[in-house]
């Protein structure tokens, strides 16, 4: 640190004195290019589906993604996350809906790589939890989250949705060992241009209670997922599961939830030096947005957040504001 002077010849307040000298000195800047856009799929025809707590967010039939779509294109937002409302009627214990090729996932992948080709980048979670009816994202067997028979059916559920056309799959469920088991299937299926986007720090978080009404799995879910998600009073631990997903074939990794975990997104950062993405997930969006209707805090506090994560080293950021934000970037 080189110290320049001390006060009074040096005034910091100077550089802050109008806008234009604000700009000129500014240290991050966020623009569309750092932007992931989830959207949720649901059933039926000519659907657009109000989601509680979350404002300005749908679930949207595959008939009527084409708006959206459009929208993100022409904001030139990279990428897309999709995540299925599946009816309750076609979850069971082991979650075979995730390996049905015709399910909402499978079927809007073909329709936006029909229509929109390679103009838009599309993850999917590779995970069991919207298809599950405890609500957990792998097999549930005497209370315990079995991980390697979870496994085998998580490298199917990731080379289907590679077939259907997913760009980045995005193992969100936090097993050991599945992203090497998924690496060696890509390459086994020809798919080994196809990317991972590893969830390799996922604590286990009171954050995500309106994504899971969103898909459908909050009342279903049994218990807690304390015993695969990570516990949020832990730091190394977080280097140790990006080491191990580094070397077993992830291309990327992310950091989630977000504001809480900015020490974490940092501190991956600096290690490893890879691509590493943010999830502002959707119990931070429901009480950014739900405070902004309110008139507790302004419309700026969206931009303060995302900025925040670029200033902790997020090469990008998953969040439910890109839509919103993105036409005034
Ligand atoms: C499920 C999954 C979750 C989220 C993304 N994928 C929820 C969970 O683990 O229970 C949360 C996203 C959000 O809250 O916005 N594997």
């Amino acid at each position: 640190m080189i110290i320049t002077g001390k006060y009074p010849n040096l005034r910091l307040r100077r550089n802050r004195r109008y806008d234009w000298i604000r700009r000129l000195v500014e240290e991050n800047y966020l623009s569309v290019n750092d932007l992931v856009l989830p959207i949720f799929l649901v059933e039926g025809k000519k659907k657009k589906e109000k989601i509680v707590n979350m404002p300005n967010v749908y679930r949207y039939s595959i008939d009527n993604l084409s708006p959206i779509l459009d929208r993100t294109l022409k904001n030139k937002i990279p990428m897309i996350a999709l995540f299925p409302h599946t009816e309750k009627y076609k979850k069971s214990p082991s979650g075979e809906e995730a390996l049905n090729e015709d399910n909402l996932v499978c079927r809007a992948l073909r329709y936006i790589k029909k229509n929109y080709k390679n103009k838009i980048g599309v993850m999917c979670d590779v995970a069991l939890d919207p298809y599950t009816s405890h609500g957990h994202d792998g097999l549930l067997k005497n209370k315990i989250i079995l991980n390697d028979e979870t496994n085998k059916i998580l490298v199917q559920q990731a080379i289907l949705q590679a077939q259907m056309g997913c760009d980045v799959l995005a193992p969100s469920d936090m097993m050991d060992g599945r992203i090497g088991l998924i690496r060696k299937a890509l390459d086994r299926n020809n798919l080994n241009n196809v990317q991972i986007l590893s969830y390799a720090v996922k604590y286990a978080s009171s954050f995500y209670g309106p994504f899971r009404n969103a898909v459908g799995s909050k009342k279903l879910l049994v218990g807690d997922k304390k015993t695969y998600q990570m516990d949020y009073k832990n730091k190394n631990e977080a280097i140790r599961e990006v080491a191990l997903d580094i070397k077993e074939g992830a291309d990327m990794v992310m950091i989630k939830p977000g504001l809480p975990y900015l020490d974490i997104l940092s501190l991956i950062k600096k290690e490893f030096n890879l691509p590493v993405l943010a999830y502002q997930v959707s119990g931070e969006y429901s009480l950014i947005m739900n405070g902004i209707k309110k008139g507790i805090i302004n419309e700026n506090s969206i931009l303060e957040t995302l900025i925040s994560f670029k200033r902790a080293g997020a090469t990008a950021i998953v969040t439910y504001f890109a839509d919103q934000i993105a036409n005034k970037l």
